[in-house]
Formats: C-alpha cells, sequence, structure tokens
C-alpha cells in the first residue's frame, strides 16, 4: 500500500465495540493522539463509563444492525462535520464446535463479526472518501483470520471473511488512487472482555451451543498464552496505519501457525515452502 495515515491531530475517528478491550486501546490512543473520538457499542452502562473515563463521545449501536451503523456514521458526520477513521473492532469470540452450533449460533457470529465490519465499511467509506486529506480503515479479524483452530469454527469462519474484505478493498482503494487505505489488525491474546462475550447475545434469538472461555482465568492459558495489552494492540495499529501497511500482528511469535497453513497450501501446488525468519 502507498502512502500512510500520520496527521492524527484535530481528525475524527469511530471505534466500534470501544466500550471495552481492544476497542478502548484504541480509543484512548487516538485521544492521546489528539483526536476526537465517537466510541459506539452496544453495552450502554460499559459506553457511558467509558466515555467519561477517556473523553470520547459515545453512541450506543449494534453493528449487526445496518440501521444503527447508518445513524451512528449520520450522528458522528454531524457532530464533527467529517470521520477521518473507522476501526470496525467490535466482536464475539465464544467457543462451539462446528457439530454441535446451531443455526443461531451461526447467525450471531456472522451477524455481529461480519456484517458488523461489512456495514461498517458500507457506511464510512463515503465519508471517509469525502475528505480532501483522506481517511482509513481499521477492521480487527484475528490469528483467526488466517489460521483455524478447534472450537472456533464460527468465529474464524467470520475472521476469514474480515480478512478478505480487508484486503481486497485495500487492492480497490490502491487501484483507484484515492487517500483512504486499510489496516486488518490480526491480534492475538489480548487482555480484554472477549471471554464473557456471550453477556451480548440477543435475548430473542434461538438457543445455541456457543460457549464463553475466559482462558484468562484458567491458570494453563493465563500463564502459558503470550497475552498483550489493548495498548500493546493500539500501538501496532498506529504503527500500521503510519507505514500504511495493510497487516498489524500483535504476535510475531505466532507467526508458525500461519507458516503451517500457508505451507500446506504452497504443498498442494507442487512446491515447497521454507521457514526462514528474517
Ligand atoms: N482479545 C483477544 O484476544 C482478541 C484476539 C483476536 C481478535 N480479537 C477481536 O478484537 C475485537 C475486540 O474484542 P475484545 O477482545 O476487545 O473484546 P471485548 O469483549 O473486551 O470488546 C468487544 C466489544 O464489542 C462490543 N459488542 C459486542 N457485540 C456488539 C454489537 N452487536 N454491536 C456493538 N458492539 C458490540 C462489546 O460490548 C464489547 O464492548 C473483536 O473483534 C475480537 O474478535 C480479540
Amino acid at each position: 500500500m502507498g502512502r500512510g495515515f500520520s496527521e492524527f491531530k484535530g481528525k475524527v475517528a469511530v471505534v466500534t465495540g470501544g466500550a471495552s478491550g481492544i476497542g478502548r486501546g484504541l480509543a484512548e490512543r487516538f485521544i492521546d493522539e489528539g483526536m476526537q473520538v465517537v466510541i459506539a457499542d452496544i453495552e450502554r452502562d460499559a459506553l457511558d463509563r467509558t466515555a467519561a473515563e477517556i473523553g470520547a463521545l459515545a453512541i450506543q449501536t449494534d453493528v449487526s444492525d445496518a440501521a444503527s451503523v447508518a445513524a451512528l456514521a449520520d450522528a458522528a458526520h454531524s457532530r464533527f462535520g467529517a470521520v477521518h477513521v473507522v476501526c470496525n473492532n467490535a466482536g464475539i469470540g465464544s467457543f462451539g464446535r462446528i457439530r454441535d452450533l446451531t443455526l443461531a449460533d451461526w447467525q450471531w457470529m456472522i451477524n455481529v463479526n461480519l456484517w458488523g465490519v461489512i456495514h461498517g465499511v458500507h457506511h464510512f467509506l463515503p465519508l471517509l472518501l469525502e475528505n480532501p486529506e483522506g481517511g482509513w480503515i481499521v477492521n480487527t479479524a484475528s490469528m483467526g483470520g488466517l489460521a483455524a483452530f478447534p472450537g472456533l469454527g464460527a468465529y474464524a469462519t467470520t475472521k476469514f471473511g474480515v480478512t478478505a474484505l480487508s484486503e481486497t478493498l485495500a487492492q480497490e482503494l490502491a487501484q483507484d488512487e484515492v487517500p483512504v487505505g486499510v489496516t486488518v489488525l490480526l491480534p492475538g491474546p489480548v487482555r480484554s472482555n472477549l471471554g464473557r462475550s456471550l453477556r451480548n447475545r440477543p435475548a430473542d434469538l434461538a438457543a445455541g451451543t456457543l460457549a464463553d472461555a475466559d482462558l484468562e482465568s484458567l491458570p494453563q492459558y493465563r500463564d502459558r498464552l503470550p497475552w498483550k495489552t489493548p495498548a500493546q494492540a493500539a500501538e501496532v495499529v498506529i504503527t500500521a496505519m503510519r507505514e500504511g501497511a495493510l497487516y498489524a500482528v500483535t504476535h510475531p511469535e505466532l507467526v508458525e501457525r500461519v507458516f503451517n497453513r500457508t505451507q500446506g497450501i504452497v504443498q498442494a501446488f507442487g512446491y515447497q515452502a521454507e521457514f526462514s525468519p528474517k
């Protein structure tokens, strides 16, 4: 990708899922850079509390609902007159083996994690393209958007979609030679409330088997996984935006998982891939 996004001061950012975790980390970091920040989230209380603590504007939003995201874009634009950065970050991360999932499980996961990002791109891209000084889209995928893990089939299905959407959009924006770019955030384990995602499962949705796995509360994961903080995730995003980089990675130590998947694909084409760190 060409030019990055480096003039943050005085610009306007909208962060979905901004009441907690990585979204809050991004919002705080943008505020530190001198931006005006709107945080959008489905959880009213957490949203208002976070907005008051960090000095952001709160707009309650359900990213799975196109009209709600359209209203968010309108409200942010009317309040500040422009939107320069949108982070399509709201997401859920409950676990379930594919054979056990109900269709309602799939619908919830796809509605939030994939439609949420599609709605954000659809409603905010026209606003970013309006800016003579350009803009930036940050989509939060996951390591699960690059490699599969047992128990995370529904999640990975949505996150691979977010990766594909981001890669395609980056190529199209480059072809169009517009000053808007894309970064896809690919986090490994980051301390957040993702392990309590079921708190946001819609009450009117049919029953399912998706379950929360709060890995941070289990000693074998808490101590073994290389946990990072939301501030560290936000730092890699800022760096990627400045550099105009498509991929923002929080855990270089997990590269082997990506390599192993790539190796399988390359071998199917009749070639060998070699793992050689730079
Ligand atoms: N924490 C990790 O280890 C990790 C790893 C890879 C990817 N991610 C991704 O990072 C993103 C942020 O998650 P997090 O880890 O900060 O978790 P989190 O639960 O702390 O934050 C997610 C936020 O999204 C909000 N949300 C959920 N459903 C929503 C909806 N329908 N509309 C609007 N807001 C909604 C939640 O209320 C919450 O505030 C997610 O997309 C997640 O998949 C997280």
